[in-house]
């Protein structure tokens, strides 16, 4: 029996096509193409290009967006199974739910055929924002908002959460924020979903079994855990004693660290500039340059320390970004998985397309 890795840190399970990371140089690709590079196209085409393996041309781009706009309202009756949930403002248990009784009104929920799959696909990337935002409106007491097809993925979500249009950047903050959250070759909830795929479960159990692993707090649920940090330190003079107390007592500080990223997380430094923009844009850069200060001292307290620097993650500047865009910290990681869900459709078709059941051993002690 071979030596046990615990987390299965640096396991290599199985191909994929669909991303590529160099951790010591904080490389990310989808598709081969650069994260840099994606970041500036619209979520529809990062979407298309994570499912369908190439960028669309144009008429197949317009043809995509038309589908996933048509599809963006959701079934009253979930709308009415939300109402009742008193989730304590707990949006991913909220968004858990709403996928299960989508699965129930989705009379492909149990086809895991290629033309079923495809149809489904278009159903939960267009309804991921409608059901969140209305989640938002209903926990505060707040008139839901149909889906406006004429905005993008990013400036509808804003617009069914606020009821307003959001400006021009931050309709773009929002659609960089899904493309940097869509996709990262095999963290725990891709892997999760992996699994549930290779038994050859549905689609819609295959998104369950990775919304509930990407709610953990070492995972997606530290975006949430980011924007409640920035609260709890306030201001920079707290910074110190609170980076301090946390690593004496080996606490982990979130938005920080990486299983495989042992430099910047090329996804930090992009959250970083379209934060910076949009606290700019707010003309109160309060959390953002909290923020920096907090990278700051982090880098310092290890090296002065002999420890490792850990770097900035995906959660740290989004974290940033959604208190500047007045989101609450319960819905981050549910936005979250409103980005990831691309990610996670092409890892569950790409699973089905050559499959064998996942199943490691353990060793008995
Ligand atoms: C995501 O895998 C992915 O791709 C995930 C993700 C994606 O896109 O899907 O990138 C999204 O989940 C990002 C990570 C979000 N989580 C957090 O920000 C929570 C805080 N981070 C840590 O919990 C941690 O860094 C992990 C979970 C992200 C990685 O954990 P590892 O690889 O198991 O590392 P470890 O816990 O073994 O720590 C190694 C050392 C330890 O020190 P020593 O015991 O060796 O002395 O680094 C220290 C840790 O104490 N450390 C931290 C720390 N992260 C690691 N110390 C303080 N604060 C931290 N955040």
């Amino acid at each position: 029996m071979k030596q046990v890795k615990k987390g299965l840190e640096g396991v290599v399970a199985l191909d994929t096509q669909i991303s590529f990371i160099d951790g010591v140089h904080g490389i990310l690709k989808y598709r081969g193409i650069e994260i840099e590079k994606l970041a500036d196209l619209s979520y529809d085409a990062v979407s298309y290009l994570l499912i369908y393996g190439m960028i669309p041309d144009a008429e197949g781009l317009n043809e995509f967006s038309r589908e996933l706009r048509k599809e963006r309202k959701v079934h009253p009756h979930l709308l009415n199974m939300l109402n009742f949930c008193d989730f304590e403002n707990e949006s991913l248990d909220a968004l858990r739910t709403a996928i299960s009784v989508c699965a129930h009104f989705d009379e492909d929920s149990h086809d895991i055929s290629e033309q079923a799959n495809f149809r489904k696909t278009i159903r939960l990337i267009a309804r991921f924002p409608t059901m969140v935002a209305a989640f938002y409106r209903m926990a505060n007491g707040l008139e839901v908002i149909s889906p406006d097809p004429s905005l993008s993925h990013g400036a509808n979500f804003l617009y069914m959460l606020r009821g307003s249009r959001p400006t021009e950047l931050e309709a773009e903050a929002m659609e960089k924020d899904f493309i940097l959250s869509a996709e990262h070759e095999l963290n725990p909830s891709t892997f999760a979903l992996r699994i549930t795929a290779s038994t050859l479960s549905d689609l819609h159990s295959a998104i369950i079994s990775g919304l509930c692993t990407l709610k953990g707090p070492l995972h997606g649920g530290a975006r949430k855990g980011v924007m409640d940090m920035l609260d709890d330190i306030g201001s920079p003079d707290n910074i110190a004693a609170y980076v301090q107390e946390h690593l004496e007592h080996k606490k982990r500080i979130m938005g920080f660290g990486h299983r495989v990223y042992k430099t910047y997380d090329p996804r930090a430094r992009i959250y970083r500039d379209i934060a910076r923009k949009v606290a700019m844009e707010k003309g109160n850069s309060h959390w953002f340059d909290l923020a920096r200060e907090i990278e700051s001292v982090m880098y310092h307290e290890m090296v002065e320390n002999k420890h490792k620097p850990i770097y900035p993650n995906v959660d740290f500047y989004s974290g940033v970004l959604y208190k500047d865009l007045e989101i609450p910290s319960y819905l981050a990681t549910s936005i979250f998985a409103i980005g990831r869900i691309s990610g996670w459709i092409a890892h569950c078709l790409e699973q089905y397309g050559d499959n064998r059941v996942i199943r490691p051993r353990a060793h008995f002690v």
